[in-house]
């Protein structure tokens, strides 16, 4: 029989502290905070926002197109290097854990907010869950993946997006009941959302006809913090944007290194019909809406890769490398690293319709956080 402290030990709520940092955490976390609304009784939970990204349109913009909460704590950290930016995180962090005592925290990617809030909560004795645990590139030039390994190694719960990442966690270690392949919470937020996008004006305002543009994101260190690696992506992109027009919302971080490197010129420099084009980054709702009507997408963002594959719409990833092979096994994404030959030729290819459309992924279904909440809420 249960005694007495059993009882309320049960009762009482799931304090859960939900931690986001920097924009592709936000579309992760709203459906996880959505499904555990359904459980007032069961979970009581708080967002805090790192501040990791501050900028209007890389932060709030995507809570009011995602009607996600305010953040309950604002950390406030804003840039730095990346010892810098880490530090910061865990310092203020490990005052809002010592004040709230959760029970649990949730982090999300692969960001340095994930892995400097997963440390510091272990550090007290709480329980970490990591959503998208496992995924691996093997490259540790990348600061995500340093981010990955770390926060997966401390976490009790590593919820995966796919079978791959289950497999290199158990190569890894990692005990199979810490394990759970519960899908992808970035696709419950496009199926969401996807009809919604579908009915904004964004192309008939900016003179776009559907499958008659390209998109492209670029913001990682190794395209763009090196003027020669960056003028020869900007080389085959200026290739491809004389048959297409390119839209390109910029990243600050590449917007600050073109200036920089003096490689405006090759930017804003067409007409309606062809070059490529910048516009602030844009929110949720508004790239989705572009990406799902535009011939094919260029890229080296992780998520990107994962939405391309649902929406059905080529893929060129401009890395050589990719921590979500699913996206290439089952997907519409293909490798290409940055040189100028291997882009233009993958661009080629598409223009000339040669990249099969790919089916979606299992678990890919919008149930993803709905699984995480029933896990966590069964494990209590
Ligand atoms: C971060 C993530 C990366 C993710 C990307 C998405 C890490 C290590 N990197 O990279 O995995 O793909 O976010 O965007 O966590 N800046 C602004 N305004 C902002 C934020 C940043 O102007 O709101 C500028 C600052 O000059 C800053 C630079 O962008 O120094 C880089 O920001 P940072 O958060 O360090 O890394 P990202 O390149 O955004």
């Amino acid at each position: 029989m249960k005694n007495s402290y059993s009882i309320c030990e049960n009762l009482r709520h799931l304090r859960i502290i939900n931690v986001v940092g920097a924009r592709p955490n936000f579309m992760k976390m709203a459906p996880i905070i959505e499904a555990m609304n359904r459980h007032p009784e069961r979970i009581q939970h708080l967002l805090v926002h790192t501040g990791q990204h501050y900028d209007e349109k890389m932060s709030q913009a995507f809570f009011n197109d995602l009607e996600m909460p305010k953040p309950d704590i604002d950390l406030e950290v804003g840039s730095g290097s990346h010892a810098e930016q880490t530090a910061r995180i865990m310092v203020e962090f490990e005052k809002v854990c010592l004040k709230e005592r959760p029970d649990l925290v949730i982090v999300v990617g692969d960001v340095n907010s994930t892995m400097a809030c997963t440390i510091t909560a272990k550090k007290l004795g709480i329980r970490v869950a990591h959503v998208e645990a496992g995924l691996r590139s093997r490259d540790m030039a990348m600061p995500e993946e340093i981010n990955r390994l770390c926060t997966d190694v401390l976490c009790d719960y590593l919820f995966t997006t796919e079978r791959f990442a289950n497999e290199n966690l158990r190569r890894e270690g990692v005990p199979e009941d810490k394990i759970f392949f519960v899908g992808n919470v970035m696709i419950d937020t496009l199926l969401k959302h996807k009809e919604m996008a579908g009915r904004l004006d964004l192309m008939d305002r900016w003179g776009l006809e559907h499958g008659k543009y390209v998109t492209l994101t670029l913001h990682r260190p190794s395209n763009v913090d090196g003027r020669e690696t960056l003028e020869g992506i900007l080389q085959a992109l200026t290739e491809i944007a004389r048959d297409l027009p390119i839209v390109f919302p910029i990243h600050p971080r590449t917007r600050k290194m073109v200036e920089q490197f003096g490689l405006s010129p090759y930017l804003n420099n067409g007409n309606r019909v062809w070059g490529i084009w910048t516009t602030e980054p844009l929110g949720y709702l508004e790239f989705l809406h572009l990406n799902m009507n535009a011939r094919m997408v260029l890229t080296d963002s992780g998520g990107l890769q994962e939405e391309t594959t649902v929406l059905g719409v080529p893929c060129i990833t401009l890395r050589e490398n990719t921590e979500r092979p699913i996206t290439c096994e089952e997907g519409t994404n293909v490798i290409v690293g940055n040189r100028k030959e291997s882009i233009l030729a993958a661009a080629r290819k598409v223009l000339h319709g040669g990249i099969a459309r790919g089916r979606v992924p299992e678990n890919w279904d919008g149930q993803a956080a709905e699984r995480i909440v029933k896990i966590l809420l069964s494990q209590k």
